[in-house]
């Protein structure tokens, strides 16, 4: 529960508002992904628009997030084309915008195509997630840079093969560094996703160097991880945006939080012994 808002959207709801209360913003996520029929792509779709229309409702400071594969990219990628259209279409009538994720190598090209053709449709209000860790992503961001993208930076989550991934903790780490340059010099507006006090301390030094508008730049963590340091970024004068996800398939993303740290196994199984 940690990392989870709850089950239902009245969870996220109050978990924005908390946030939103500690000037923080937050960008909701409906948990799912790789859905296999269409009839489960279009419940997703249904499921991300309403998410946007309770933002509206409730008047909460709140984004969206969403992975393609809930929304059909595995099935058919012009009909998860329309699908993410309809989701644009009902943000940017509200003045809202939609981050999408970034999910394994097997989808990347995928998903980063969908991202230019939006772009080309003139969907303004939508962005894309890089992966440090990945090889091919300098290459992803020069391009990302021409097409003045919105780039959430994150460190990348799913085992891949050497070949196409860095594996020490430190050539991800130099990697990170040396696309948020990149990203800060070619004017992105860029979300710096990370945990980590060593990048944390990068990041500041490259803020203060080239000195971004403070609308040009956010941090970003993840619901139930360092609190500490999302109180301090928040005290530092940055803007932070707390991810929240919610729903019933929570398994997938659970499950990648433990292999992150695995330390907190014993969080849940002390929360499961004393019940707080
Ligand atoms: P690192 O893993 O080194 O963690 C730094 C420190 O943070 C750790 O030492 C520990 O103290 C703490 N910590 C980290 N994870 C923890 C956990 N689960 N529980 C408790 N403490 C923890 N990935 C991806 O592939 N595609 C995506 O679209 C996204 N989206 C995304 C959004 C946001 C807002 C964030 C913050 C992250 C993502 N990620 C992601 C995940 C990202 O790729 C990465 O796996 C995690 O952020 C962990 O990496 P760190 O940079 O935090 O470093």
């Amino acid at each position: 529960m940690r990392y989870i808002a709850g089950e239902d959207i009245s969870d996220a709801v109050r978990l924005v508002r908390e946030m939103n209360s500690r000037e923080m913003t937050s960008t909701i996520d409906v948990l799912g992904e790789n859905v296999s029929t269409k009839d489960e792509a279009i419940e997703s779709t249904r499921a991300a628009k309403e998410v946007l229309d309770v933002i509206d409702k409730e008047k909460l400071n709140a984004n969206l997030s969403i992975k393609l594969t809930q929304v059909g990219l595995t099935i058919d990628q012009n009909f998860c084309f329309d699908n993410v259209k309809e989701i644009l279409e009902l943000a940017r009538s509200r003045g809202n915008f939609v981050r999408i994720d970034m999910e394994d190598s097997a989808t990347t090209t995928a998903t980063l195509k969908l991202y230019e053709k939006l772009r080309e449709a003139g969907f303004e209000n939508t962005g894309v997630v890089i992966q440090a860790y990945m090889r091919r992503s300098e290459e992803d961001v020069r391009r990302l840079i021409e097409m003045k993208a919105s780039v959430r930076l994150v460190k990348g989550i799913y085992v891949e093969p050497e070949a196409i991934a860095f594996k020490r903790k430190e050539e991800i780490r130099r990697n990170f560094t040396k696309l948020l340059g990149m990203l800060l010099e070619g004017k992105c507006r860029v979300a710096i996703a990370t945990h980590d006090d060593v990048l944390i301390r990068e990041a500041y030094g490259l803020i203060s160097k080239l000195a971004p508008v403070k609308s040009e730049y956010e941090f970003q963590v993840l619901l139930g991880v360092r609190s500490d340091l999302r109180d301090k970024i928040v005290a530092d004068g940055h803007r932070m945006r707390v991810y929240v996800p919610f729903g019933r398939h929570w398994h997938a993303y659970s499950i990648r939080r433990f292999q992150e740290n695995p330390e907190v196994a014993g969080y849940v199984l002390k929360s499961i012994l004393t019940g707080r």
